[in-house]
């Protein structure tokens, strides 16, 4: 009887170690106005201090037609904002562009300055070594493996360098090397994948908002993409509008996901009221948005949204990895 116990306990010691009770944490900044003061960025890395940083886009405002100096101008009135170089010192960041980082509203690849703009951006970003110079475009991706050995896998897409116009009935988001790309991205082993894109992709039709739905087939082609690979931890993360919401997949794309968009760091606007948004819309100007990744047994993730001005938890959304990847239908197209 008391060997019988002893291995109980042996065996509830063993569990108890074995817990993992690591978090990894994640922020997402973006829409940033360069010229307003932005109380985010001091907040980020004196209280929430993330791991990682993505930047989603429109991570200042720079539209020009014809002076790339502008843009470089608009990047170094955010590199002058108070806490940007401790950030980037303390978090790592992930970062693609919006239009307006990219230099004009609402643009795809017939904007004139696009090659001028990209090498801003490396350089900017110190994204040298990822991007390289003839690239067609600024995506990029890194598997990032967490002390538990857990690796958290970030998927850059430029949804701006290649994109057709939106009103091309067969028009395309991506390019045919980016998709070619992220195909081999998907194979790679990940316990949790970021999908990051400036604009939002589980918003549905009709919008009056950019929406990779509403450029050919490309969202389709996406969702297909993770059932065909049976990836079954992707999560998108978006930007755009100037607040912060989560949205989950509308059951006819069979493959179950979530799609946390969070921008509007220093700035805020009129929401839409997309039917699948499952929290939000956190209307707070000066926000920090995190996701806690939370490596126990069954892994989970927090989203939390703070008023830095109080302090305030907003949106508190728990997301079960478990629940996220294409169930039966995995082989249907
Ligand atoms: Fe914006």
């Amino acid at each position: 009887m008391r060997m019988f116990a002893t291995i109980a306990l042996l065996l509830g010691a063993y569990g108890l170690f074995a817990q993992d009770n690591s978090v990894t944490t994640v922020s997402i900044l973006g829409c940033h106005s360069q010229d307003t003061p932005a109380p985010t960025i001091p907040y980020l890395v004196n209280t929430l201090k993330p791991d990682y940083c993505i930047w989603v886009g429109d991570n200042v405002y720079a539209d020009t037609d014809d002076n790339p100096q502008y843009i470089q101008d608009q990047l170094n009135l955010l590199a002058a904002k108070p806490g940007f170089n401790q950030l980037k010192t303390q978090s790592k960041f992930f970062v693609t562009w919006d239009d307006h980082d990219y230099g004009k509203n609402n643009y795809g690849k017939r904007y004139k300055l696009k090659e001028e703009s990209k090498q801003i951006h490396r350089k900017f970003w110190m994204l040298e070594n990822e991007i390289p110079a003839n690239h067609d475009g600024i995506y990029y991706s890194k598997i990032e493996v967490q002390p538990n050995g857990k690796k958290v896998q970030f998927i850059m897409l430029d949804g701006r360098f290649n994109r057709d116009r939106p009103i091309k009935p067969n028009g395309d988001a991506f390019g045919k090397n980016q998709w070619k790309w992220l195909e081999a991205q998907l194979q790679q082993p990940a316990d949790v994948r970021f999908l990051v894109n400036g604009y939002q992709i589980l918003l549905e039709k009709p919008t009056e908002w950019e929406a990779l739905i509403k450029i050919g087939k490309s969202r389709k082609k996406l969702i297909d993409l993770l059932k065909k690979y049976k990836v079954n931890n992707a999560l998108f993360i978006t930007g755009d509008q100037h607040y912060v919401e989560i949205l989950e997949s509308d059951k006819k794309l069979g493959y179950h996901t979530y799609e946390i968009m969070s921008a509007g760091i220093n700035t805020t606007e009129e929401p839409g009221h997309p039917a699948n948004r499952v929290a939000g819309p956190d209307l707070t100007t000066h926000d920090a948005t995190i996701i806690e990744i939370h490596w126990q047994a069954a892994p989970y993730l927090q989203v939390k949204t703070y008023n830095v001005e109080t302090g305030q938890v907003n949106i508190d959304y728990r997301i079960e990895l478990g629940d996220i990847g294409c169930k039966s239908d995995c082989n249907q197209k």
